[in-house]
């Protein structure tokens, strides 16, 4: 199946309506837009981004699929300069162009039917150059991330957000195996963290920072921040409760209760364990200092 065929397909399937609703493949693509453009992930995009470029007016936003972020983008006053190979129109450039009569945005946007590795526009033409869950697919990473510079005005930013990240040959075999799509389609890839930092240091980029998958909601969604705060909560009341089950209400002084964690060693670092998470998401930002 092409991943067009994949998508209508699942559409059609309520053992899907989740992962549908939640990666905003749903068939209203203006709902898809008032989602992300509203969501957690894309408000702690903008504010990243403001707190490192506040005068960046231009984004290209490569590998943009059905155009959700891009109409985000430009919905916040950003020009955008989408570039998606696919030219369907319930995935790819068409879905892009679908949305721009609909919310009548033709002087904020220029749709690229393009490959991330040659994208045809100008050199230094773009302020942000932002790629959501689309660097993994590189068939050439090095030469995307030079495409990347390539159009990068200097001081401009490069935001990578949501690539799965493996650890080894082993750890891609179990990620491609769990993941719910890929029997489906088979296009699903993913590089360790040294194979992006790679391709991103070769292609000129400086001052690089990784958001490893806990670090940040750009990451973790459709997980919550308050999803992720509470997760420390219920294991230590869950470790709290079969404290109880033995030694009763002593359980619930708060002394005793800090005594029993340090006892136990519980660690908090390993209820954040991204090694559980298969093919967990990170986001690289880096910077064209020239
Ligand atoms: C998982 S989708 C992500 C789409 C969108 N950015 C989003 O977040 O919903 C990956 C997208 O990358 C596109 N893609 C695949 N290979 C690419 C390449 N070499 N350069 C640019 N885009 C590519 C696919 O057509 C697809 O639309």
């Amino acid at each position: 199946m092409t991943w067009e065929q994949t998508i209508e397909c699942i559409r059609q399937d309520p053992a899907f309506a989740d992962l549908v609703r939640d990666a905003y493949y749903e068939s209203n693509l203006s709902a898809n837009v008032e989602r992300f453009r509203t969501g957690e992930e894309f408000k702690a995009t903008i504010s990243l981004i403001e707190s490192i470029m506040p005068e960046a007016t231009v984004v290209a936003d490569i590998g943009s699929g059905n155009g959700m972020a891009t109409l985000a983008w430009a919905l916040s006053d950003y020009y955008v300069y989408s570039v998606e190979p696919d030219p369907s129109s319930t995935v790819g450039a068409g879905a892009i162009r679908r949305l721009l009569i609909d919310y009548n945005l033709h002087d904020k946007i220029s749709v690229i039917e393009s490959y991330g590795e040659d994208t045809s526009l100008p050199d230094e033409l773009v302020d942000i150059v932002y790629i959501r869950q689309a660097m993994h697919h590189a068939r050439d990473l090095e030469r995307m991330m030079r495409e990347c510079y390539r159009i990068l005005r200097k001081g401009g930013v490069l935001l990578t957000a949501r690539d799965h990240v493996i650890f080894d040959d082993n750890d891609k075999t179990l990620f491609l195996k769990a993941h719910p799509l890929h029997k489906y389609y088979g296009g699903e890839n993913a590089y360790t963290e040294t194979q992006y930092l790679d391709a991103i240091t070769k292609a000129g980029f400086q001052d690089i920072k990784i958001l490893r998958f806990y670090d940040s909601v750009i990451n973790f969604f459709p997980l919550s921040e308050q999803d992720v705060s509470n997760m420390l909560k219920e294991k230590k009341n869950r470790i709290i409760s079969s404290l109880r089950k033995r030694i009763g209400l002593l359980a619930s002084f708060p002394l005793m209760q800090t005594f029993y964690l340090k006892y136990i060693k519980f660690d908090p670092s390993n209820v954040y364990n991204e090694k559980a998470v298969p093919g967990r998401l990170y986001t690289f930002i880096a910077r064209k200092i020239v």
